[in-house]
């Protein structure tokens, strides 16, 4: 989606505008005169990397970068021997830094061979103070380094670093704004994620999250239905509203209103097919959002709802507000509401202080909720949360040992479950052709599992009614009908 501007008509002679987004329009002008020089001097528009390591919200965020240097008349490639690479980063494990460091390795390589090379870093990892002072220090090649609260400013902040001289470091510690209508550039021409919400205010004792992307604000109801509304023009079929708590969305607009209300208003929205969210926080999600899925003809059969632990007495600690009774009653209610509904969800092993009961109690609800599939993680400290300075960190040996106990239970369920819609006739979104074999593409159900099937690029982007006839763990092969 591309906000219809004139870049060509706004005038470069006058000073930049005070307002949003007419600001960033400013600034992506004058890129795109730094990138016609560029042009000149090269034969060839610079190329520019946008590399994401982190959820969906960053990847959501990594369009938006795309966005923009598209405006600029960057071409956009995959590879990191591109004349601008940025790093979109996650910190919410210590291996997502790691692998930040590692690949500046690399780049600086790279740097060394093409000089005019310009190197950016942005998102969580760049929230946290002692980052952005060792990338000072020790990374001194780096170009441009942003946080999470300023993505919007990115127009402004490519034309500081284009223009040379020093490092240029703008993090916030936080921000209410929301600024709307930048452009951005989609991985997926038939699917797209929407933000709703931006922030988290429930600080688990272990995340690090709200730290690095502040207090939760909500974007007004009807500039996503303006969104989504602009998305199913363009060609999409399938949004994916995203918040990290989508549940309790609306709640601090000043006319406050509920996430279900906002799903029922999104499910009017006339050409749209397929309507995602997450995360769920379990605490927060209501009866008014279980009959709204019931009754959806839109809303994907699939909740995605992160149980963290099965011990209600580590999810004390870990702040999250409900027990393990409340989680399986959640559980009983949704698959009751709607029969086929496919539940993944997060958990962590090894959070301070865990003992093999408790360990026990997590595999007992992985047994009773019977997850299509669950992201696993060994916890991770996180400096500066709550649950870093407990006492009683559990040895690693131990945390290994029960993570791959956890793996095996989950995968074991998991192939069981997934293997439920053997032999039935389902609409599959068809998102692109099968990597290994270009016979076959490959799409989603709408409880989200893989389906690979004979056909060809034509199906991209169209939902095609497939025969599923063999699971194979936690994908199906099948035929169109
Ligand atoms: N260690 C391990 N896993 C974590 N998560 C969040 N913080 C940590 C941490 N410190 C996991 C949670 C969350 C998911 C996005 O990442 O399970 O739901
Ligand atoms: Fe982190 Fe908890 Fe917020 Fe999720 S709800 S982002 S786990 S603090």
């Amino acid at each position: 989606m591309n906000a219809n501007i004139d870049f060509d008509r706004i005038d470069l002679d006058l000073p930049a505008p005070e307002k949003e987004p007419d600001r960033q329009y400013y600034f992506i002008a004058k890129c795109r005169r730094l990138v016609e020089d560029f042009k000149r001097e090269n034969g060839r528009a610079p190329a520019a990397c946008v590399f994401n390591m982190g959820c969906q919200m960053n990847a959501r965020d990594s369009e938006k970068l795309s966005g923009i240097l598209e405006q600029t008349g960057y071409e956009l490639t995959q590879s990191e021997d591109a004349d601008f690479v940025i790093y979109n980063t996650c910190t919410v494990r210590e291996n997502a830094n790691l692998k930040v460091y590692g690949r500046l390795g690399v780049l600086k390589t790279k740097k060394q061979k093409n000089p005019r090379m310009r190197i950016a870093l942005c998102g969580c990892m760049m929230q946290e103070p002692q980052v952005v002072e060792k990338i000072r220090k020790s990374y001194g090649f780096v170009d441009l380094i942003f946080g999470t609260h300023n993505i919007y400013k990115f127009a402004e902040l490519l034309y500081a670093c284009l223009c040379g001289g020093d490092m240029v470091v703008d993090i916030w510690k936080d921000t209410d704004r929301i600024v709307e209508n930048l452009p951005v550039e989609r991985k997926y021409f038939f699917k797209s994620g929407v933000n709703i919400m931006f922030g988290c205010n429930n600080f688990c004792s272990y995340c690090i999250v709200p730290y690095v992307r502040g207090r939760e604000r909500s974007r007004e109801p009807r500039e996503i239905l303006r969104e989504i509304e602009r998305l199913v023009d363009d060609g999409v079929a399938e949004v994916m509203l995203l918040g990290q708590n989508v549940n309790s969305y609306g709640r601090n607009l000043d006319e406050p209103v509920t996430f279900a209300q906002l799903l029922r208003e999104v499910e009017k929205i006339p050409g749209l097919a397929r309507i995602r969210f997450m995360t769920s926080h379990p605490k927060d999600l209501s009866d008014e959002l279980i009959e709204t899925i019931a009754n959806s003809q839109k809303i994907c059969p699939h909740i995605h709802l992160p149980l963290q632990s099965g011990s209600s007495r580590i999810l004390k600690i870990m702040n999250r507000h409900y027990t393990k009774e409340q989680y399986l009653t959640l559980v009983e209610k949704l698959r009751a509401a709607v029969p086929d509904i496919s539940l993944t969800t997060d958990i962590i092993v090894g959070f301070p202080g865990e003992t093999e009961e408790d360990f026990e109690e997590t595999l007992d609800v992985v047994r009773k909720a019977r997850f299509d599939s669950a992201f696993t993680f060994i916890y991770s400290r996180r400096t500066g949360t709550p649950a870093a300075s407990m006492e009683d960190q559990v040895p690693q040996d131990v945390v290994k040992d029960r993570f791959d106990r956890l793996l095996a239970e989950v995968q074991r369920i998991a192939k069981e479950t997934s293997a439920r819609f053997t032999g039935q006739v389902l609409p599959v979104l068809v998102e692109e052709i099968n990597a290994q074999d270009s016979a076959l593409v490959t799409g989603r159900l709408a409880s989200n599992l893989l389906v690979h099937f004979p056909g060809d690029a034509s199906l991209i982007g169209k939902i095609v009614d497939v025969e599923l006839t063999e699971c194979k763990g936690f994908y199906y092969l099948g035929n169109v009908r």
